[in-house]
């Protein structure tokens, strides 16, 4: 697994990088929301057409399961080691690495306590019980993942049992400041 590393405080910050990104990408996004706390940024393993991704899919918004729960496997295993030593520990992805958040939630319950997910959509259809504080965000005019397909995950979400926050900005895809802004107020509340 490639993965970038900071040591800082108690506090451990999980990084999951949107598609054709990389383990750097969301390093400056965990700097502003905490600049104190520790940073583990996964760089995904899937190569599509060389660009970085947490699983496979067929064409844009369909998944193949199968490596979706197999590359989550992988990852929940390599952070049960690599996260021991903290005392709390928030994961924040971006488009696809939210939805690789997402389906871990979905695949493995409670071990996710604290999750950022910045325009997610729901992965896989079926899911243990969550109760994991999430932030979720999305743009209104975003076309890549849409605000109801967003809408449709927090909704799943909240059924399982996962307190979630959602916050909704003026824009498409991308993570604007005001949205960073708003992600640190709420990682500040917790
Ligand atoms: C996905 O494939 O996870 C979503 O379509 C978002 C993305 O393209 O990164």
């Amino acid at each position: 697994m490639n993965y970038y590393q900071f040591q800082g405080s108690k506090t451990l910050l999980v990084l999951f990088h949107g598609t054709g990104g990389d383990e750097h990408d969301l390093v400056p996004l965990a700097k502003q929301i905490d600049p104190q706390a520790s940073i583990l940024s996964l760089r995904g393993e899937v190569s599509e057409n060389g660009m970085n991704r947490f699983f496979k899919r067929t064409s844009f918004g369909v998944f193949d399961l199968e490596n979706v729960k197999e590359e989550a496997k992988k990852i929940h295993t390599f952070l049960q080691e690599k996260t021991k030593e903290y005392e709390r520990i928030i994961y924040i992805g971006y488009s696809n690495g939210a939805n690789m958040i997402g389906a871990m939630m979905q695949l493995f319950g409670n071990t996710i306590p604290y999750a950022i997910l910045l325009h997610p959509m729901q992965v896989l259809p079926d899911s243990k019980p969550i109760q994991s504080s999430v932030c979720i965000t999305y743009g209104t005019q975003d076309t890549m993942i849409t605000p109801e397909q967003t809408k449709k995950f927090i909704e799943f979400l909240e059924q399982q049992g996962a307190a979630v926050t959602t916050l909704s900005f003026a824009h498409g895809h991308q993570i604007s400041v005001q949205e960073i802004d708003s992600v640190k107020r709420w990682y500040e509340s917790l």
